[in-house]
């Protein structure tokens, strides 16, 4: 048995879609969520910045104790994932596996979409995962920047993301790709709207349930699982505004959020793996 938490992290609110399904598979685990809304968005970054926040923000969290890191950002695994799992002593979970996964056990025409951040679609991550487990399988990917500041907004569910999705959809559509990856953290929140531009016919992959079964297994494997018969706790941590965290953050978590701790940009950067 291990007391110790789960670390998951995010540039920002997102990462609350893979905490949500965490806290329902593992009801009897501790979880701590830093968000880096100070340096938020991470998708429009290169990729070099985007690992150097990724190495403060998770090495911060091994130093604080946690037992495994969940690196709740697309746009974070893309980058960094491979550092970390070399930097950081405890297991790291990244979120761009379980989706290629999931989306070429569901295509049918081999044939797949991705919507992401920019840093997401640059890295190449995600074809090289696919093609991994499916050497003819073909990713079409585009990068949606207007969507992220959207879904931040006061009015995600409004005429404007519509339009954008219905932007970003025509290219994937126009390849005639029958399973699409929504590869950020985001994106979930405003799943009627893709689903709606899409139609049925086209299956949407998004990773947050897939995660949350990676780390319980994780967890099964390494045997580092806490007592299945207790109640777990959250807490938060964010380097931006713990006040906006809050009322934000419900939306996306669609649980209560209580206190929200800061934590000063400088003591992540002084954590750095
Ligand atoms: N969390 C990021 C991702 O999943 C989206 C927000 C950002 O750009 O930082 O790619």
């Amino acid at each position: 048995m291990d007391e110790r938490p789960i670390g998951v992290f995010d540039s920002g609110m997102g990462g609350l879609t893979v905490l949500h399904e965490c806290l329902v598979t593992l009801p009897h685990e501790d979880f701590v969520y830093l968000g880096d809304g100070a340096r938020l968005p991470y998708g429009p970054r290169p990729l070099d910045e985007i690992r150097r926040f990724a190495a403060e923000v998770a090495g911060y969290l091994e130093r604080d104790g946690v037992k495994l890191v969940v690196a709740a950002c697309n746009s974070a695994t893309a980058a960094a994932l491979p550092d970390l799992q070399r930097h950081l002593t405890v297991p790291v979970v990244g979120v761009l596996a379980p989706e290629a996964h999931a989306a070429v056990l569901a295509t049918r025409n081999r044939r797949i979409g991705l919507l992401a951040t920019a840093a997401t679609v640059a890295s190449g991550r995600y074809s090289e995962l696919v093609q991994a487990l499916d050497a003819g399988a073909e990713v079409v990917a585009v990068a949606c920047p207007r969507l992220v500041p959207l879904i931040e907004g006061d009015d995600p569910f409004g005429e404007e993301t519509t339009r954008a999705v219905r932007d970003y959809a025509s290219e994937l559509r126009a390849a005639d790709v029958d399973t699409v990856i929504l590869g950020c953290t985001h994106y979930p929140l405003i799943r009627p709207i893709f689903q709606r531009v899409f139609g049925r016919g086209v299956t949407l992959v998004f990773s947050a349930e897939e995660t949350a079964r990676e780390v319980a297994e994780t967890l099964a494997r390494k045997g580092i699982e806490n007592d299945p018969e207790r109640e777990g706790g959250y807490r938060f941590l964010t380097t931006g505004d713990p006040e906006q965290f809050r009322a934000t953050g419900a939306r996306f978590l669609q649980l209560p959020i209580s206190a929200v701790e800061h934590v000063e940009v400088a003591t992540l950067a002084a954590a750095a793996v």
